[in-house]
């Protein structure tokens, strides 16, 4: 007994922490909550207008702000850098974002910088009933990234478990197949259907399950 209690402790905290990784993730929204902080603060004639885009950043789109994001890694991050600290360097003129503004940025961030997937408009017959990598995510590489993403082909290897939870890890993954970094994929190909990105955004919510 006297092992066991924390033993069972570390096992609750475990579960603590992952259950909140998740609220967290869910919890901010791009649109929701993101864009009218932006909107507010950053997007004035002269600043991150479309027409001005001060620095090359136009922060009134989710494709404009995630230019200046490193996703899942707010400390890269340039919009972050910008607003963190007590003399933040953003907004030039004005108030700084409030301390929950800022954290709720950096959150953001660091859990994937999302737009929310359940903005997406799925057809009714996706399949997203317990997503897993055997049965909805291999063989979704298969059709679509494996022909170059192979052991000894283009990197990262997408064909098996660890080379597309490395991927996302690294954050190189998210952006490709949402055409919102440098590098969309599939390369010179059509991006994923909906429901394919739907089926990848609860995978990788519910923590890349094998
Ligand atoms: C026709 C070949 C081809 C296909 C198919 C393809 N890729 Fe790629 N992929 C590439 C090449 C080439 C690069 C390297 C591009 C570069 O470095 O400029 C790359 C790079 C990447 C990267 C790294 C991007 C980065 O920012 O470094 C990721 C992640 C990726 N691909 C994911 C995928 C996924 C997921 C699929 C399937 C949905 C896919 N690719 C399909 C050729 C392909």
């Amino acid at each position: 007994m006297k092992k066991l209690v924390p033993f069972l402790f570390i096992i609750g905290a475990v579960i603590t922490i992952n259950s909140c990784r998740r609220d967290n993730y869910q919890a901010i929204c791009y649109g929701n909550d993101i864009q009218p902080i932006l909107t507010r603060s950053c997007t004035n004639v002269g600043c991150h207008s479309v027409g001005s885009k001060a620095g090359g950043y136009a922060f009134t789109t989710y494709e404009g702000v995630i230019g200046a994001v490193m996703t899942g890694n707010a400390a890269k991050s340039e919009l972050y850098k910008a607003i963190k600290g007590s003399h933040p360097e953003m907004p030039k003129e004005g108030t700084p974002l409030t301390r929950k503004e800022v954290n709720m940025i950096k959150a953001w961030i660091d859990f994937g910088a999302e737009d929310c997937a359940s903005t997406l408009t799925v057809a009714s017959n996706c399949d997203t009933v317990n997503v897993t990598y055997d049965s909805h995510i291999k063989p979704l590489m298969t059709s679509f990234c494996t022909g170059c993403h192979f052991a000894g082909g283009t990197s990262p290897t997408l064909d098996n478990y660890n080379g597309v939870k490395g991927a996302v890890n690294i954050g190189s993954f998210l952006p490709a197949v949402k055409h919102t970094g440098a590098k969309p994929m599939p390369q010179g190909g059509q991006k994923l259907s909906n429901c394919n990105l739907r089926k990848i955004d609860l995978w990788v919510q519910a923590g890349m399950p094998q």
